[in-house]
């Protein structure tokens, strides 16, 4: 069986999303829709798909699933759109930036018995499953203490930034996600730091673009989480998992792995750029994971819940910059 698919949505991660469907077996871009004529035709161009409206997709007979790339603020709705239209979805993160709002969509979605993943494309990174087997194996003993490094580059545009929820919700949410898989615990407490220090134009949006949290779970182990907007020395993306019987941890990807050794030092090339260059082999193997699923009628391995889960961590951390207090996540969560 070949899962036939519609993007909606062609901007950056719309476009990452075309390739890989077009890198996995049993996967075919039938059509892309953009508002943007010259984003559409972008896509359209580079994988030899129809231009085709929102509403031609969802009525589409040669189209089994979506994977929605446009913004936030429009997920929920497309959601529940094409769940209704017998279309199996895969959604980018965040599902919305309410959780209430995410909420009612789960429960349309499990209304009408269709498939959801959410897009948590880190636990498909090749060295991340490795790190996270080495922990399954017992390699490390009992998980203690996680350490994740996340700095992008640079900012997003300003207007994206506007209608992104922030940097809890938008950037911060891969390393929620992260740890919840890797502590194998839910969090229970959430401690966050969060400056301006890159840009003020970013503060003036009303988010932040530096920060700092501490998440702990019922039994006291510990997962801390760095980001910023800006890194001048390219896409910083590193694990480290600290265990009863060791450590394991996941480097920095450069653009090769060649080393010059001088009287002056050692020199290495600039890490990989940012998430496009990154993670081709993640956004592939997620693709391929939610065909999988769509293929077999079995679960996805990224949730409906573990989107709602990620999101209600970023509210905490909101809270907890707001309030200057460690925040249970029950506070957000509810139960
Ligand atoms: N998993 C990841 O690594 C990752 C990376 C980047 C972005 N994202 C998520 O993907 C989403 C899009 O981010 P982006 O960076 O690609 O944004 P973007 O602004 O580059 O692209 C969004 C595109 O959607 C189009 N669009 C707007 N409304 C539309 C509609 N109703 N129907 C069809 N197309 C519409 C816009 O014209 C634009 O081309 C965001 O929710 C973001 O959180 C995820």
């Amino acid at each position: 069986m070949t899962v036939r698919f519609g993007v909606l949505g062609a901007g950056r991660i719309g476009q990452v999303h075309a390739r890989a469907v077009a890198s996995v077996p049993g996967a075919r871009l039938v059509a892309v829709a953009d508002p943007v004529a010259e984003a559409a035709r972008r896509v359209a161009d580079a994988w030899g798909c129809d231009i085709r409206s929102i509403e031609e997709i969802e009525k589409s007979g040669d189209v089994d699933a979506v994977i929605i790339c446009t913004p936030t603020d429009t997920h929920a709705d497309l959601i529940e759109r094409f769940v209704r239209a017998g279309k199996a979805v895969f959604c980018e993160k965040p599902v919305d930036l309410s959780l209430s709002r995410v909420r009612d969509c789960l429960k349309v979605v499990a209304d009408t018995k269709a498939t959801l993943m959410v897009g948590f494309q880190r636990r498909f990174d090749p060295d991340f499953r490795a790190l996270k087997a080495a922990i399954d194996e017992g390699t490390v003993g009992q998980v203690e203490m996680v350490t994740l490094t996340s700095r992008d580059p640079g900012p997003p545009p300003l207007d994206y930034i506007k209608r992104s929820g922030g940097i809890f919700r938008d950037m911060t949410i891969h390393d929620f996600d992260v740890a919840r898989w890797l502590l194998g615990e839910e969090v229970e407490t959430v401690q966050a730091a969060a400056s301006v220090l890159t840009d003020p134009e970013i503060g003036k949006a009303g988010d932040y673009d530096s920060v700092n949290v501490i998440l702990a779970t019922a039994s006291g182990r510990q997962c801390t989480i760095t980001n910023t907007r800006r890194a001048t020395y390219g896409y910083d993306q590193r694990i480290e998992v600290h265990g009863s019987k060791g450590s394991v941890a996941a480097e920095n990807h450069h653009q090769s792995r060649v080393i010059v050794a001088n009287g002056t030092g050692y020199t290495r090339p600039p890490l990989l750029d940012f998430f496009m260059t990154r993670y081709v082999a993640a956004y592939a193997a997620e693709i391929a994971a939610f065909v999988e699923a769509v293929e077999q009628g079995t679960p996805t391995p990224t949730t409906g819940e573990d989107g709602l889960r990620a999101l209600a961590l970023a509210d905490a951390a909101l809270k907890s910059v707001a309030e200057g207090r460690v925040v249970k996540v029950s506070e957000v969560l509810g139960g």
